[in-house]
């Protein structure tokens, strides 16, 4: 029996690539997860997992955005031509071109701004001082003082736009919190990273990169 997505899909669109199992579950993830930005390398028609993540966002309401690339022009062209005349216009922008060009040059656009903490654009260290309880487990006196401090807090809803953030400052100051396991996970040579286990708990015992000095 086919599914009511699977009919919708298939009655206007152009072609796609996913099977209608697949197609179910790449907009199952996409509505549990409801991302606000989703970046897609290949769009080719646009009749497969750009339709059903497209559909997801729009199905969501929470105004969440696709951006797919396709570097072939008369496939991005077709795509365009279909989601334009679409109700899901609002959740989706083509880009014609290169996945990896089109996101290494448009990587701020994806993260936050740093600026929105860092109005000044200057050299800055950052600091993640508390964990879900609160406490703030930071040994200040380690803490640069002649640049500006940004302290990370949720200035938007998701963790991973602090990565730009974590990638410009000048050093970075960590709790054990899931924002340490984010910053231990990006290559960052040379950056002074400081890991504030002090007050640790029994948790803070898992392995991580060498550059941290453990303060
Ligand atoms: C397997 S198809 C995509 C299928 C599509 N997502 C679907 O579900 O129907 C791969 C597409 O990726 C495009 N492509 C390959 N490498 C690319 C790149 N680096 N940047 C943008 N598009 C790329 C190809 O032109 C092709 O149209």
């Amino acid at each position: 029996m086919q599914t009511e997505l699977f009919r919708e899909m298939n009655s206007n669109p152009p072609p796609g690539q996913l099977s209608e199992t697949e197609r179910q579950y790449l907009y199952d993830q996409v509505k549990i997860i409801g991302p606000r930005t989703v970046l897609e390398s290949g769009t080719w028609y646009g009749g497969g997992s750009t339709l059903s993540i497209t559909r997801a966002l729009h199905d969501l309401g929470t105004g969440g955005v696709l951006h797919t690339w396709e570097e072939h022009a008369p496939f991005h062209e077709v795509a365009q031509t279909f989601y334009a005349a679409s109700d899901y216009s609002a959740s989706i922008v083509l880009h014609r071109g290169s996945f990896v060009d089109g996101v290494s040059a448009a990587d701020d656009a994806f993260l936050a701004d740093v600026s929105m903490a860092n109005p000044g654009g200057g050299p800055f260290v950052l600091v993640h001082s508390t964990g879900s309880d609160g406490v703030d487990r930071v040994d200040w006196s380690l803490v640069r003082r002649d640049v500006e401090v940004i302290r990370v807090s949720p200035l938007t809803d998701n963790m991973l736009d602090w990565r730009l953030a974590a990638e410009r400052a000048q050093e970075v100051h960590c709790v054990e919190s899931s924002f340490h396991v984010l910053v231990d996970s990006l290559d960052l040579p040379g950056k002074p990273l400081f890991f504030h286990t002090k007050l640790r708990t029994r948790y803070a015992r898992h392995r991580t990169r060498p550059a941290w000095a453990w303060v």
